[in-house]
């Protein structure tokens, strides 16, 4: 049996990689700080409270277990906040993610998987955007992500590391069996926005923007089910542990909705009518972002399953209901 070192896995899709990874027979540790995640979370394996910045805790956990594999969620994750206090996150999703490395070298622990995201691209002149497009972040938690994906391919043509960077789209959903979910009550995504709003958590959901080149005028994403991101992360897993090369994969569907059209299923699917601001655009927001998701489909041979928006937003809602009934909001 493989054990799988998981980082992060106490927050929104850790938790459900480190269910998922239970489920298929893995062994899992998961380390997080719980800064943003939660016990309540770990549904799989033994959680260790710590930091990815802390060496020695670090060492020490990975003497303790023999390690075949490590899958890197531990990160700070808002924008905004990136753009107002950078260094917070460059400590945090750089600094900490060198010093993993380094303690896995250390360990002669080779095999990688990296969350990334589709900040890297930027605002990509291209639709949809396929993995060899030329990064172009333009904010410090985008800039930290590619950062940490060049440090990778340094490490794996040094013969350092075998690792798969996933670059994830707009995850939304929750585990359709309704246990875990996004647990943070700041989350600042869309679909989760919508339906705390929904909930009567929030007065209003503000839309940024409805002059954007569109159909609709607003923005448009490629929103994919964390279930199917959680199946991405047991492909990766396999084709390193076949002895696949190291590579990166985008994680999405290929298709994009508007935030208008995200709305106007939200409400549908919670029966409220719930009061929608329309204001300007925000900095650095780019009109359409979609996933050319051939590659993971060719090589890792991963196909997704609950690819439909309005499944997405039902499971979500499921997991919302819940979560306010037992955390109180
Ligand atoms: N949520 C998205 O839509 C999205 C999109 C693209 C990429 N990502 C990436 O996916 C990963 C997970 O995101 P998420 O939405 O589950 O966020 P999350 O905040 O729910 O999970 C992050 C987890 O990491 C832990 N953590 C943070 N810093 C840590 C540290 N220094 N040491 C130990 N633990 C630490 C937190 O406590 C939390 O449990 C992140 O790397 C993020 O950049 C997320």
């Amino acid at each position: 049996m493989k054990t799988i070192l998981v980082t992060g896995g106490a927050g929104y899709i850790g938790s459900h990689v480190v269910k998922m990874l239970g489920e298929a027979g893995y062994e899992v540790i998961v380390y997080d700080d719980l800064s943003t995640g939660h016990e309540w979370a770990v549904l799989s394996g033994r959680m260790v409270r710590g930091n990815i910045n802390d060496t020695v805790k670090l060492q020490e956990l990975l003497q303790q277990y023999n390690i075949d594999a490590v899958i890197h969620f531990a990160a700070h994750i808002i924008v905004p906040e990136s753009v107002g206090n950078p260094l917070k996150y460059y400590l945090n999703n750089v600094m900490g993610t060198l010093n993993l490395l380094n303690v896995l070298k250390q360990c002669k622990i080779d095999k990688f998987i990296f969350s990334s995201t589709a900040a890297v691209y930027g605002i990509p002149s291209i639709i949809p955007v396929a993995e060899e497009t030329p990064l172009s972040p333009i904010n410090p938690y985008g800039r930290g992500k590619a950062m940490i994906e060049q440090v990778l391919s340094d490490l794996s043509f040094s013969n350092e590391i075998d690792y798969v960077t996933l670059r994830y789209f707009n995850v939304a959903g929750a585990d359709p069996a309704g246990r875990i979910g996004e647990g943070k009550p700041d989350a600042t995504h869309l679909i989760t926005m919508a339906l705390r709003t929904a909930a009567g958590l929030c007065p209003h959901l503000d839309v940024f923007g409805t002059d954007y080149p569109t159909f609709d005028g607003t923005c448009i994403r490629d929103y994919i089910h964390v279930v199917d991101l959680a199946s991405a992360h047991l492909k990766a897993l396999e084709y390193l542990f076949n002895g696949g090369k190291s590579d990166v994969f985008n994680c999405g569907y290929g298709k994009g909705y508007s935030v208008l059209e995200v709305i106007t299923a939200a409400k549908e699917i919670t029966g409220n009518n719930f009061q929608v601001n329309y204001t300007g655009r925000r900095p650095g927001d780019p009109p359409v972002l979609i996933a050319d998701c051939e590659k993971i489909g060719n090589i890792l041979s991963w196909q997704p399953s609950h690819n439909d928006l309005h499944h997405i937003i039902e499971t979500a809602w499921n997991w919302e209901k819940t979560r306010i009934a037992r955390y109180n909001g």
